[in-house]
């Protein structure tokens, strides 16, 4: 008995004595973190000063000034706060907020110029400068394999084997596919215009998005648009209500700190329980196609023109591989972040179409002149290449054998594309942030070996309110987060001109207003010198050529439908998919969804925008203004306007509310 009690004497010391090892250990690793987060903010505060930024707090930073305007409590999307603050600074071609000690500095870029310097690849960075580390937080949406997240040679023979299912040839052959599948999206439109109730736009969209890509990826059609809520694949632990909730839980970045949103307990377990559930069903579904994809390998020729035969991504990504488990580990990650890409961004693209179709129609608050013309061009198009007796004939056309649908979509339909092309310029879905570690030693990165330190070029700039000239510099970044924000991008004055916010499609056109948009698109992504911006740009400032020429000469210049045309602007001005190695794989699928979508949608229905947008409210009445502040009052500033909220990718605040009328 006396021998058992002092056995566990002993073991009660020695627990107690690894019990104050721990705490010692615990506290020390406090301390130095603690040591080396101050000499990180010291040195944050110390460089980076001759970069633009609003007033910062020696110890704070930006993090109150800046923090107030991007409050998760004001439900709007960082890019509008960002702008804000862009405006106050007077419009620099870049600028820093400094959330040290909390986070990192931040380089928000304006600059088409300086855009492409992060995104093309450079001697230090051959396939352009790396991701930043907060797009982690999509790790379980996508995986740890997702293209949108690794680097280097992983990433270079990820893309290499999935850009085959993107390419425009294979995607010509799923066209049958796209054009079934918005053919119910019609149906469902019919009915809401039947019934004459109000709905979001995003739904019907974002079911048909999920129909085409599950498709695509796996050859799997979950009939999103038809299963009824609750049921099957939206049932409580169905596929598709995997993906929502698994997005839903995905940490939004840029919209301040919100304590409430790490103290969810059953926030980690519904994490866990769909994510098992998500990523087994992908697996099995690409497990299921082993067999067919080796069959498949043996007829190479077998050519897919139907949608039954037509190979999905998946197939050809794998066709010629041993599916190792990590081959397959890579394949469920990339399925996965198609799944994610390939919805809520084209769903968005539609939604603002729709918004500006309303605009066209005399009872919208909203209408202009402008907006009607728009319209008719587009339905012109659309009768003379579809033909005039059906507004949605483009469906039949497009699905008859040998319809040269390619030829169609591509160089037949300039006008379609370009209003596609400018309601992504307005309300682009998401942007690109980067980062370079802090040289020679970021305590975020301690496996980066020490470096030298990273600059970039800010451009000459003159105030836009105080008319100060300011000279053009080499800025240090390393250790900033870059972020290219293609919404500031693509509104910038400076660049786009006077009317950079209005919706105009001449920007994308050429001079006769019919030759195909997508020349003049490759011209610029093909890094061919730009024709020099025969108007310069607002500030004077010089174009990627040089050129400084004052915007006085107008569209007689150049014979260009538009003064800005995109073709005169300076290289990476319009960016929506963002450029350089790491562009959207899926901008080519997205363009021929919203091409067919639009050919439905112009013609067949006269849209009202419902709500926001829609109804003007009473003069004095306190409504929610486009920074998403309850401050903005009617008369004050077109407060009722749509904007954007940050769901990951960034979506119209009201799921776009709308009604619709089948037009006569
Ligand atoms: C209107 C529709 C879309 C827009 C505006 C858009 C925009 C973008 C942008 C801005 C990026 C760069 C992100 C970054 O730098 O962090 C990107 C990357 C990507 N997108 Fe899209 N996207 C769209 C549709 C799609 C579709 C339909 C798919 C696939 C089904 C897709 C798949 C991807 C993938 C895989 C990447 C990562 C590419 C890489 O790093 O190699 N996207 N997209």
């Amino acid at each position: 008995m006396a021998g058992i009690m002092a056995e566990n004497a002993e073991v009660t010391t020695a627990l107690y004595l690894l019990l104050r090892i721990a705490v010692l250990l615990i506290f020390f690793s406090i301390v130095y973190k603690t040591v080396i987060r101050i000499i990180f903010t010291y040195r944050i505060r110390q460089r980076y000063d001759d970069i633009p930024h609003l007033p910062r707090h020696w110890l704070a930073g930006n993090l109150v000034n800046v923090g107030e305007q991007m409050s998760p409590s004001i439900n709007a999307h960082p890019d509008n706060a960002m702008r804000g603050i862009w405006d106050e600074l007077g419009q620099p071609p870049a600028y820093m907020i400094d959330l040290a000690p909390v986070d990192r500095a931040m380089l928000i870029i304006a600059d088409p110029t300086m855009a492409e310097a992060i995104t093309q690849p450079s001697p230090e960075y051959k396939y352009s400068t790396p991701k930043s580390n907060t797009l982690q937080q999509l790790t379980q949406l996508v995986g740890h394999h997702s293209l949108v997240l690794i680097e280097g040679d992983e990433w270079k023979v990820q893309r290499r084997r999935f850009n085959k299912g993107f390419a425009p040839m294979h995607l010509n052959t799923l066209i049958p596919l796209v054009v079934s599948k918005t053919g119910v999206f019609l149906d469902r439109l019919k009915s809401y215009a039947q019934s004459g109730e109000n709905f979001q736009l995003k739904d019907p969209a974002s079911d048909l998005t999920t129909d085409v890509i599950t498709q695509l990826a796996i050859e799997k059609d979950f009939q999103a648009q038809t299963v009824q809520e609750g049921t099957g694949p939206k049932s409580t632990f169905g596929f598709l209500t995997a993906i929502k909730i698994m997005s839903s839980l995905t940490e939004k970045t840029g919209q301040g700190f919100d304590i409430s949103s790490y103290i969810h307990p059953e926030r980690k377990v519904k994490e866990r329980i769909y994510d098992r559930l998500y990523t087994k069903a992908i697996y099995n579904e690409i497990i299921k196609k082993l067999p067919s994809i080796k069959q498949g390998q043996s007829n190479p020729d077998a050519k897919p023109s139907t949608v039954s035969s037509a190979k999905s991504i998946v197939s050809l990504a794998l066709t010629g591989l041993d599916p190792t488990p990590s081959v397959l580990d890579a394949t469920v990650s990339q399925v996965k972040t198609f799944l994610f890409a390939g919805q809520d961004t084209t769903a968005t693209l539609i939604q603002w179409m729709a918004l500006e179709l309303s605009k066209s129609y005399p009872s919208s608050p909203l209408y202009s002149e402008h907006h009607r013309q728009i319209r008719e061009h587009l339905c012109a198009e659309h009768d003379a290449v579809f033909g005039s007796s059906d507004p949605f004939a483009a469906l039949d056309v497009l699905s008859r054998e040998n319809a040269h649908v390619d030829e169609l979509l591509g160089s037949k339909l300039p006008y379609t594309t370009a209003f596609i092309k400018e309601a992504l310029r307005l309300n682009p879905p998401g942007g690109s942030a980067r980062l370079i570690p802090l040289a020679p030693y970021d305590p975020d990165y301690p496996h980066v070996k020490a470096q030298q330190p990273h600059f970039l070029d800010l451009p000459a700039w003159t105030h836009s309110k105080t008319g100060e000239r300011h000279e053009a510099r080499r800025i240090r970044v390393d250790g900033m987060r870059l972020y290219n924000s293609h919404f500031i991008i693509h509104r910038n004055p400076n660049t786009w001109g006077p009317d950079a916010t209005e919706f105009d499609p001449a920007r994308f056109l050429d001079r006769s207003g019919k030759a195909s948009v997508d020349e003049v698109e490759e011209a610029i992504n093909t890094n061919k010198t730009p024709t020099p911006h025969a108007n310069g740009n607002a500030n004077g400032n010089a174009n990627a050529n040089g050129s400084t020429t004052k915007p006085d000469a107008g569209s007689a210049q150049t014979g260009l439908p538009h003064p800005y045309h995109v073709s005169t602007l300076p290289t990476g001005s319009y960016r929506p998919f963002e450029r350089g190695p790491r562009t959207c794989i899926g901008s080519n699928l997205a363009y021929m969804e919203a091409k067919i979508v639009l050919a439905i949608m112009a013609r067949g229905f006269e849209w009202t925008k419902v709500g926001l947008d829609g109804t003007k409210p009473e003069p004095g009445e306190v409504v929610y203004g486009g920074t998403g502040r309850e401050d903005v009052k009617v008369g004050e500033s077109q407060g009722w306007r749509v904007w954007s909220i940050n769901q990951v990718t960034s979506v119209p605040v009201d799921g776009m509310r709308m009604r619709v009328k089948l037009k006569s």
